[in-house]
């Protein structure tokens, strides 16, 4: 593998992969108790939230090192549309690591529901609803629920495609152009 001598920081790359572990894993997990039905469902599903909100601050985190640590420069030689397709990608990937959990948050805190019978991560922390969904009126609970419902799937769409056009880049750098793209992020190597 081609290495370059400016590699993201420990850090940034051990963030990196743990997010992708945990989104992956959560999508995985969404597929998987879209099949179940009654009470069978509810262990997969609060573990989702958990993996969710535990994504949520781990992009966060991710986010203001980003804008603290400027990322180690691109390869000479990438042509303008491969900077251009890189950074679109790249601020959508930070739309979705954000927005996905955020609209399963918001849809699960719509109404009573989560002041009633509060949710937790992984079963030790409390964690709380977003306040101003729990007092929605009765009547504006089941549309703003589905409204959040439509938004969550909308971005594992869009999930979806990002990590194929991620994963194919990541894979012409590699395999095709031959550069030092791949090595930057990649975990494993001496500094
Ligand atoms: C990494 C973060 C997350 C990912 C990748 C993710 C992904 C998904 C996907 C792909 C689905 C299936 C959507 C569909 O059927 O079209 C789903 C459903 C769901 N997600 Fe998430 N999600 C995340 C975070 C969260 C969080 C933080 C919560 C709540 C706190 C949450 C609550 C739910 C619920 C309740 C459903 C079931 C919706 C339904 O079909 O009734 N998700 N999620």
């Amino acid at each position: 593998m081609a290495i370059s001598s400016e590699r993201y920081s420990t850090s940034a790359i051990l963030l990196h992969w743990l997010i992708a572990v945990l989104l992956i894993g959560n999508i995985g997990l969404a597929w998987y108790f879209n099949t179940l039905h009654g009470p069978a469902a509810a262990a997969p599903v609060a573990l989702h939230r958990s993996i969710g909100i535990t994504v949520l601050l781990l992009s966060l985190a991710r986010l203001a090192l980003r804008l603290a640590v400027r990322p180690p420069p691109l390869p000479a030689g990438l042509a303008a549309w491969e900077r251009w397709a890189s950074k679109a990608v790249h601020v959508l990937f930070y739309v979705v690591m954000i927005g996905l959990p955020l609209t399963g948050w918001a849809m699960v805190s719509v109404g009573p529901h989560l002041v009633q019978t509060p949710m937790t991560l992984f079963n030790l922390i409390p964690w709380p609803a977003i306040a101003p969904l729990t007092t929605v009126p009765a009547a504006q609970v089941h549309p703003t629920h589905e409204l959040f419902e439509a938004a969550h799937g909308l971005m594992g769409k869009l999930a979806y495609v990002l990590i194929v056009l991620h994963v194919l880049a990541a894979l012409k750098h590699q395999l095709i152009d031959r550069d030092t793209v791949v090595g930057r992020m990649a975990p494993f190597l001496a500094r």
